[in-house]
């Protein structure tokens, strides 16, 4: 008897614990997937990260790795002046890669606005290149079709209200210097301030896809939920822009709806992320060479098939991937990113059939040697992703059955379903296994695709 009601009880208290989650807001779970359904679909998009740092060209954190002050970074600003800025190239870009959404720092953590804030001084339209970079974005951007996204960093190293704290370029040794360092720092003067911002951003540039706030770390010395008033600034958002899309830096977790999706950053989740046992929306966001910000001389530059891996390999796992490039301080896109944009685009352009509306396979297709599988549930089409093109044969394990035809992806060409060629095989291949024949020579793709259409 105590063997049954154990498990029953702890059934009813998980159950309970779900049902007692708090919400901010009144939508449904299917509501949200309906909202959420164009960025689930559309599976890739840009991030952008541009601002002052791109004249140091060291890293969007230099200022903080320097530890420099104010006064020492005020020569970035005074020198600033992008003339060759022309987003309409970048949002060409964007979508010649097949990217489908943009994602721009309107202000990261050195705390200057791109945009024009009548908030603060410290915005783009004081400087010499005297304009709303954040509009001409969303302008060029939308004209060319595609999603607007705008990163606010939470975090702000130049408001003098914004408390000193361990990640802060002036960040202290003792508890003693902080008390020293934030007297007269009141950092309810910077929650209105961010929120005046975040409310600007919401109400001057029209209809925003995505808001992208960064980021929140509780503990000692951090910052969390009650520094940003996160619940009011959510509320807010989603009032002024009811359709948007939003991440989950705002520490607002315990809420099920007080995020959209979940954010791994630069590295590979090992399978679809879940949050109370559930699969959840994600997004991992990657650079091509480690920093965000443009930086000159960084050499670890990833390849065209490590790029093409991470976006394959997001969507095999149900995922989104934000591809991040950061523009020069004369407003171009460095030729390393520019090669690399164009190179994803020539797969792109043959082969992303197995990217937009596709997600994780089903149970029951196991992913072959040395590939990686993603699904379309509405055509009902598998992508098998040779990530090491094999010799001839290829086998589908435990596939009999259930597929009707295949085909290389990039030219429509039919893939033969036969026996496999080789005594060895023949002998050793289990009666379940599919076989296809592939060409001897690898087809002049990166990463070929097979498409199979189930039964
Ligand atoms: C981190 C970094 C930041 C970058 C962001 C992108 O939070 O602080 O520089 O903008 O990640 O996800």
């Amino acid at each position: 008897m105590k063997k049954i009601v154990l498990p029953v009880v702890l059934c009813l208290l998980m159950g309970a614990g779900a049902f007692a989650q708090k919400r901010l807001g009144n939508e449904t779970g299917q509501q949200k997937k309906e909202r959420m359904a164009w960025w689930t679909h559309d599976r890739f998009g840009m991030f952008i990260h541009w601002g002052l740092y791109a004249l140091p060209a060291r890293h969007e954190w230099v200022k903080n790795y320097e530890r420099m002050t104010n006064e020492q970074y005020q020569k970035y600003f005074d020198l600033f002046n992008p003339d060759l800025y022309n987003p309409a190239e970048w949002a060409k870009m964007a979508k010649n890669a097949g990217m489908k959404y943009a994602v721009l720092t309107t202000k990261h953590h050195e705390g200057f606005c791109l945009f024009d804030s009548k908030y603060t001084d410290y915005k783009a339209t004081n400087t010499p290149i005297g304009r709303d970079l954040v509009k001409e974005y969303v302008d060029a951007f939308r004209a060319a079709g595609l999603k607007i996204g705008f990163y606010y960093s939470l975090i702000d190293w130049h408001h003098p209200d914004y408390t000193i704290d361990r990640v802060h370029p002036q960040r202290a040794a003792t508890d003693e210097e902080y008390d020293r360092l934030n007297h007269g720092r009141d950092m309810n003067v910077y929650r209105t301030y961010l929120k005046n911002q975040v409310r600007e951003l919401m109400t001057n540039y029209g209809k925003i896809d995505i808001l992208w706030l960064d980021y929140s770390f509780p503990g000692k010395h951090g910052k969390d939920h009650n520094d940003w008033d996160s619940e009011a600034l959510l509320k807010m958002v989603r009032q002024l822009q009811p359709g948007i899309i939003i991440n989950d830096r705002l520490d607002l977790k315990e809420y099920e709806d007080g995020w959209d999706f979940t954010t791994p950053e630069q590295f590979k989740v090992p399978e679809w992320p879940t949050w109370n046992g559930k699969k959840i929306p994600w997004e991992t966001c990657q650079t091509f060479s480690g920093s965000w910000g443009y930086y000159r001389d960084e050499m670890s530059w990833k390849n065209t098939k490590q790029l093409l891996v991470l976006l394959i390999e997001s969507v095999s796992k149900g995922g989104n991937l934000l591809l991040n490039v950061g523009p020069t301080a004369r407003g171009t896109i460095d030729y390393r990113a520019q090669n690399a944009l164009a190179s994803i685009g020539k797969w792109m352009k043959y082969n992303n059939r197995s990217i937009y509306g596709c997600t994780q396979a089903p149970e029951g297709f196991k992913t072959p040697a040395n590939s990686l599988l993603t699904y379309n549930p509405v055509t009902n089409r598998l992508y098998v992703h040779l990530l090491d093109y094999p010799l001839t044969n290829f086998t589908l394990p435990g596939y009999k059955g259930k597929v009707k035809y295949a085909q290389f992806l990039h030219d429509a060409s039919e893939i033969a379903i036969t026996a496999p060629h080789g005594y060895w095989l023949k002998m050793e291949q289990n009666k379940n296994d599919l076989n296809l024949r592939l060409p001897v020579l690898k087809p002049p793709v990166e990463i070929p695709v097979i498409e199979l259409i189930l039964n």
